[in-house]
C-alpha cells in the first residue's frame, strides 16, 4: 500500500494497480500548486466529508476518470445527481471493494456543502488490505468512539488531523492515537490555512515523547506500507 500526501487533507492510495484518492482538494491550494491534478488517477474517489477543503476537486476527477465516489449516502447522491459513479455508504457500514474493506466510521464535525446544503454526517474511513489497515480519521474531534476500532482491526497507520481550530490539535491526536492504539501517525490537515499552522519540530517532539512517530510528509511525498 502506497500512500500519497497531496495536500492538506488530500491522499493517494495505491494498492496493486487501483488508484484511491481521499478528499482531493489540490487545484485550490496554492502550497499544492506544483501537483498536476489532470495527471491523477483514480478508481476510487474516497470523500469524509462535503466541506469545500475536502471536495473542490471531485466532480473534475470523477468525470475524467470514471471513478467511483464513495461516501455517506448524501454526498454519494450528490455526485449520483451529476451523473457519476458513486457508492453510497453510511456509518458503521463496509463494504468489500476490489482492492479491499472500507468502514465509514465516525467523526464529530459538520458536513455542507459550499453552497449550505446537506452534506450528511461526516466520517472517517478504514481501509484494510493485504493485510495492511489504516485509519482515515477525516475531520473531526477526538472522539471516544475511536476506541472502537481496536477492538476489530489491528491498524498499521493512523492518519490523523493535527491542526487544531477545526479538528483535533496535536494533544487531542496524541490520546486518538492511544484510543486507536496505533504509535505511527500521518499528520494531515494542517498549515493550509492560518487557523490551522502549526511547529512541525513541537508536534514531532509530542509525539516522540509519548513514544510514537509522526509522520509530515512534504506534498507529493510518499510512502510505502
Ligand atoms: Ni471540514
Ligand atoms: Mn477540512
Amino acid at each position: 500500500m502506497k500512500i500519497t500526501f497531496y495536500g492538506h487533507a488530500s491522499l493517494g492510495i495505491q494498492i496493486n494497480n487501483i488508484h484511491i484518492l481521499v478528499d482531493p482538494f489540490i487545484s485550490a491550494n496554492p502550497k499544492a500548486s506544483h501537483i498536476d491534478v489532470n495527471a491523477l488517477k483514480a478508481d476510487y474517489i474516497l470523500v469524509t466529508h462535503a466541506h469545500q477543503d475536502h471536495i473542490v476537486d471531485v466532480e473534475a476527477i470523477a468525470k475524467r476518470t470514471d471513478a467511483v465516489i464513495v461516501s455517506n449516502f448524501e454526498i454519494a447522491t450528490h455526485y449520483g445527481n451529476l451523473g457519476l459513479k458513486n457508492h453510497p455508504m453510511n456509518h458503521g457500514g463496509s463494504w468489500h471493494f476490489d482492492f479491499g474493506t472500507v468502514k465509514y466510521v465516525n467523526a464529530i464535525h459538520t458536513s455542507s456543502f459550499p453552497d449550505g446544503s446537506y452534506g450528511g454526517q461526516p466520517g472517517g474511513f478504514i481501509i484494510e488490505s493485504n493485510n495492511k489497515n489504516i485509519y482515515i480519521a477525516g475531520d473531526t474531534a477526538l472522539t471516544y468512539d475511536m476506541k472502537l476500532i481496536p477492538m476489530q482491526t489491528k491498524l498499521n497507520l493512523a492518519i490523523l488531523p493535527i491542526g487544531d481550530n477545526f479538528t483535533m490539535g496535536i494533544d487531542d491526536a496524541i490520546i486518538a492515537s492511544d484510543f486507536v492504539e496505533c504509535n505511527t501517525i500521518l499528520g494531515y490537515h494542517f498549515d493550509t490555512f492560518g487557523y490551522i499552522e502549526i511547529d512541525h519540530n513541537v508536534a514531532k517532539q509530542k509525539f516522540s515523547s509519548k513514544s510514537k512517530e509522526l509522520i509530515l510528509l512534504d506534498i507529493g511525498v510518499s510512502i510505502e506500507l
